[in-house]
Formats: C-alpha cells, structure tokens, sequence
C-alpha cells in the first residue's frame, strides 16, 4: 500500500505546491517514491488548472527543483480516503478543508508546522512577497513530515 500525502493550502499555487514539490525530491533523494502518493490541493477556486505563482516557481529552481506537470486544482471530498497525512499550511485552511472533506475533526488533518518545536503557520507570500522565508520553512516542516511518516510506517532508514 502506498502512503498518501496531500499539501493544502488556499490557492494552490504558492505554499501547497512548494511543499508538494520539496517533499518529493526529499522522497526522491531516499529513492522511496514508489511507497507513496504526492499531491497538492487549495481550498479556493480562484487559480484551478493555472501552474504555481512565479514567485514559487522561481525559488524551487534555485534549488534545482522543477514543478513541470504542477496544476492548481480544488481540494474535494474523497481526497479525504485517498490521503492518509492532509498537510496544511496554516489554521485557516483546516477550518476550510474540514466541511469540503465532509469531517468536523480528523487526526489525518493537521498544519506542516505542528511538527516543529514551535508550530505556527506557514506565512502566504502571495501576500508577504516573502518565498524564501516560505522555502525555509517548508523544507523544515518536509523533514520533520518525512520523519515522522518513517517513524509511523516502520520504514528503513
Ligand atoms: P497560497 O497563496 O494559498 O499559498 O497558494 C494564495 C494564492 C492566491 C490567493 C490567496 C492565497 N488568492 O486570493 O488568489
């Protein structure tokens, strides 16, 4: 069985899909991506079938990190069976995502950062214009997901 990990953010064009695009090549270093299913949701419907903000674009490329075949696509209720870990980037997309995945709370639903020793949200640099803050941050948050998806899944290091 493959392992299910699904980035949510508002749009779905800056903070989902750096995360989306970060955790894989994570996964892809370990060469462990036949043991899951990557993806990426937004809350919104604003930016459906539109590739990622250019700000994320070009900030993934400068760690050589390509979001070729990347499309904005609306989170919807049976992404909730196919995903087993539903990352989001900051509280307001959990109260969003909730209803749209048709729970009021589930463990399989919580913030990229609750992994740190401090959580917080992932700030929104479609409105800080801040995507190194947001790179850094979601390379932190990837690391502690992988490890914590390694430790919940018995898998080798
Ligand atoms: P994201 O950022 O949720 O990180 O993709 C946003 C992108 C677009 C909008 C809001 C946030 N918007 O209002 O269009």
């Amino acid at each position: 069985m493959q392992i299910g990990v699904l980035f949510v953010c508002l749009g779905n064009i800056c903070r989902s899909p750096m995360a989306e695009a970060i955790f894989r090549n994570l996964v892809n270093e370990r060469g462990i991506e036949e043991r899951f299913i990557i993806d990426s949701a937004g809350t919104g419907d604003w930016h459906i079938g539109e590739g990622p903000h250019q700000g994320t674009v070009k900030k993934l490329a400068e760690h050589n990190i390509s979001t070729q075949g990347m499309y904005s696509r609306e989170l919807k209720r049976n992404d909730y069976d196919r995903f087993d870990y539903i990352v989001c980037m900051d509280e307001s997309n959990i109260q969003n995502a909730l209803p749209m995945l048709g729970q009021k709370d589930s463990l399989k639903v919580f913030r990229l950062l609750d992994l740190l020793d401090v959580p917080k949200d992932v700030p929104d640099p479609y409105f800080t214009g801040d995507f190194e803050e947001t790179y850094q941050l979601c390379l932190k948050g990837c690391k502690a997901l992988l490890q914590k998806i390694e430790e919940d899944n018995n898998m080798e290091h």
